[in-house]
């Protein structure tokens, strides 16, 4: 029997009931995340990633209605209590979102930030906490570790701001990083110190993460798996390497078509993906990428394809015509 991978969600739904029109952000969704591994979430703004970044740690907004399964280690986290989800958020579960200075705390040091968070989940006394905030601190990169303790979020840079989020995220020792689209905020070059950072602590920590872009370039070569979300629903997933040198769904195609190479010239022009995703509340008969395909059929506006495996390496996709499968 396969031991439970680390996280495991299944048949994932979030809705808002009440918005007018009503929206359904995520439907059917699965994904698997396996102890230490990585997997790419990666789709436009509007697509739900950050619905589902949210949905796991239990921080959706009022309104949202959640269904099916998220198993984290095995405990399901649908319908677990506040108290225990806020018990899990920091001890296994760490994240960082695109805006570091909302999500730290404007009064409080970083010290102090990264101090209480690691009391809070871990048994630690005042004197040894300060130890290990400063050997996180290191651990993320930034340059002289102790005076930073006793500098207040305003008085960072940006990118030295996502680092401090970063050891708060990882200080308590968390199964589980996400990070929900954690350089859309930084300049380039801070960018790319950043997303280098991520896959250094991979290896050194063995953390489980899950880490979300609009952007296929930014989780390329960055994670083992992808995962492709259209329209709140998974259209396409499998090994990084796969997806990105032979894309199944005509969405991946198009989206890795959008995106710069480094082996092209910078001036080269892009593609871009005409029309546009369906709006948030509108309702989709078949395909919801139909409008925008180049080899939409008769059933892709009448039949919701399902997600289906394809090939021998555990790749999925859902859609009536998939790309290198039998005549093109
Ligand atoms: N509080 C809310 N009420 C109604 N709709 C919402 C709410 N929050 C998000 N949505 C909708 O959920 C969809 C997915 O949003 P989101 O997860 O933020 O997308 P992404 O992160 O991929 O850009 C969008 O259509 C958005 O309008
Ligand atoms: S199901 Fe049809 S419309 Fe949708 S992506 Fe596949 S070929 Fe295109
Ligand atoms: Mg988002």
């Amino acid at each position: 029997m396969d031991a439970e991978p680390l996280l495991a969600i299944r048949e994932l739904g979030v809705a808002f009931p009440g918005a007018r029109p009503p929206v359904v952000a995520l439907a059917g969704v699965e994904l698997t995340l396996a102890r230490g591994a990585s997997v790419g979430l990666v789709g436009e703004s509007g697509a739900g990633k950050s619905q589902l970044a949210l949905a796991i740690p239990g921080l959706l907004a009022p309104g949202a209605i959640l269904s099916g399964s998220i198993r984290l280690d095995g405990e399901e986290l649908v319908g677990a209590t506040g108290k225990r989800l806020a018990a899990l958020r920091g001890a296994r579960i760490g994240f960082v979102f695109q805006d570091p200075q909302a999500a730290l705390t404007p009064h409080l040091t970083v010290g102090t930030q990264l101090i209480e968070t690691l009391r809070a989940h871990r048994p630690f006394a005042a004197a040894a906490a300060r130890v290990e905030a400063i050997a996180m601190l290191e651990r993320v990169q930034v340059p002289d570790a102790v005076r930073r303790l006793g500098q207040y979020p305003h008085e960072l840079s940006g990118g030295l701001r996502q680092r401090v989020l970063i050891a708060i995220a990882l200080i308590a020792g968390p199964d589980l990083l996400i990070a929900d689209e954690p350089t859309t905020a930084l300049d380039v070059t801070v960018a790319a110190g950043i997303l280098a950072l991520f896959s250094q602590l991979k290896a050194e920590l063995g953390t489980a993460l899950l880490l979300i872009s609009h952007d296929l370039a930014v989780v390329a070569g960055r994670c083992d798996r992808i995962e492709v979300l259209y329209a709140g629903r998974v259209v396409e997933s499998g090994p990084a390497a796969e997806v990105l040198a032979a894309p199944r769904h005509p969405y991946t195609a198009a989206l890795a078509a959008a995106t710069p190479r480094l082996d092209v010239p910078a001036d080269a022009p892009l593609a871009a993906i005409p029309g546009s995703a369906p709006a948030p509340g509108e309702r989709v008969q078949g395909c919801a990428f139909a409008p925008r395909c180049p080899r939409a059929v008769a059933p892709c506006t009448s039949e919701q394809p399902r997600l289906t495996a394809a090939g021998t390496s555990g790749a999925r996709v859902a859609c009536h015509r998939p790309l290198g499968d039998g005549p093109p």
